[in-house]
């Protein structure tokens, strides 16, 4: 089939983030060395003064130093240039007033990506969607910089951040507790617990042995209260 679209290779979760230097809105950034020992939030935006963008600029500022309590730092990208970054940055600041956020000023980093060279290595430029602007993505990064979830949304549609907070939440208590969690799982809920390893746990799991509840063989749940995940994972 012949290609007719120019398309990059797309990073996969579990795949070491790629490597690149840039310029923002807060210097020069060495992505992703500089955040060893964090995670991250890289997320990218079609367009700097665009009206979608811009309620999100105000949330992810908003909710930084939630994510940051979370050892989550962020960092924004557009193909935009420097000076209208920091123009409309400003705009945000002094004259946007949006669902309560008012005086919002992102204290983030803000890619500049002009060449297009960050956008297209992390598979942002989505020709069927736009050829010149980044889609909305986010990849969520670790503290080794490994790429633990990558979501992608079109230009139309603003993110949900309950979801972003949501997603670093059970990452890193899938981490912290080696279990995984169920759909809509939120802080408190019960959690799954991996396969019983040899049959007679799998017994002693179904006879209600261990302080686990099991639907079938299978599918295992155990409690661990909101308190204890939010100990391990929040500062
Ligand atoms: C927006 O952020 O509002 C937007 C940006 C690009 C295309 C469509 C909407």
């Amino acid at each position: 089939m012949e290609n007719t679209t120019a398309t990059s290779a797309m990073p996969r979760i579990g795949d070491q983030a790629p490597a690149f230097k840039a310029v923002t809105t807060q210097g020069e950034i060495n992505f992703p060395a500089q955040y060893a020992g964090s995670w991250v939030i890289l997320f990218s935006h079609p367009a700097d003064f665009t009206p979608v963008c811009t309620s999100e600029f105000m949330t992810f500022a908003t909710m930084q130093d939630e994510f940051a309590r979370y050892n989550t730092k962020l960092v924004g990208l557009s193909v935009d240039g420097l000076y209208s970054h920091i123009a409309w940055l400003r705009t945000i600041k002094e004259k946007i007033v949006y669902k309560g956020m008012k005086d919002v000023e992102v204290t983030f980093p803000l890619i500049e990506d002009i060449t297009m060279d960050v956008a297209k290595a992390y598979g942002m430029i989505q020709p069927g969607e736009s050829t010149t602007k980044a889609v909305r993505a986010v990849f969520v990064v670790d503290p080794k910089g490994v790429i633990r979830t990558i979501i992608y949304y079109p230009l139309s549609l603003g993110r949900n951040f309950d979801e972003l907070l949501r997603v670093v939440q059970a990452l890193q208590a899938a981490d912290a507790f080696g279990v995984a969690t169920p759909a809509d799982w939120r802080p408190g809920d019960d959690v799954i617990v991996p396969p019983a390893g040899s049959c007679g746990v799998a017994k002693d799991r179904m006879d209600g042995k261990e302080d686990i509840t099991c639907h079938d063989w299978f599918f295992c749940t155990k409690k661990i209260d909101k308190e204890t995940v939010m100990g391990a994972i929040r500062k």
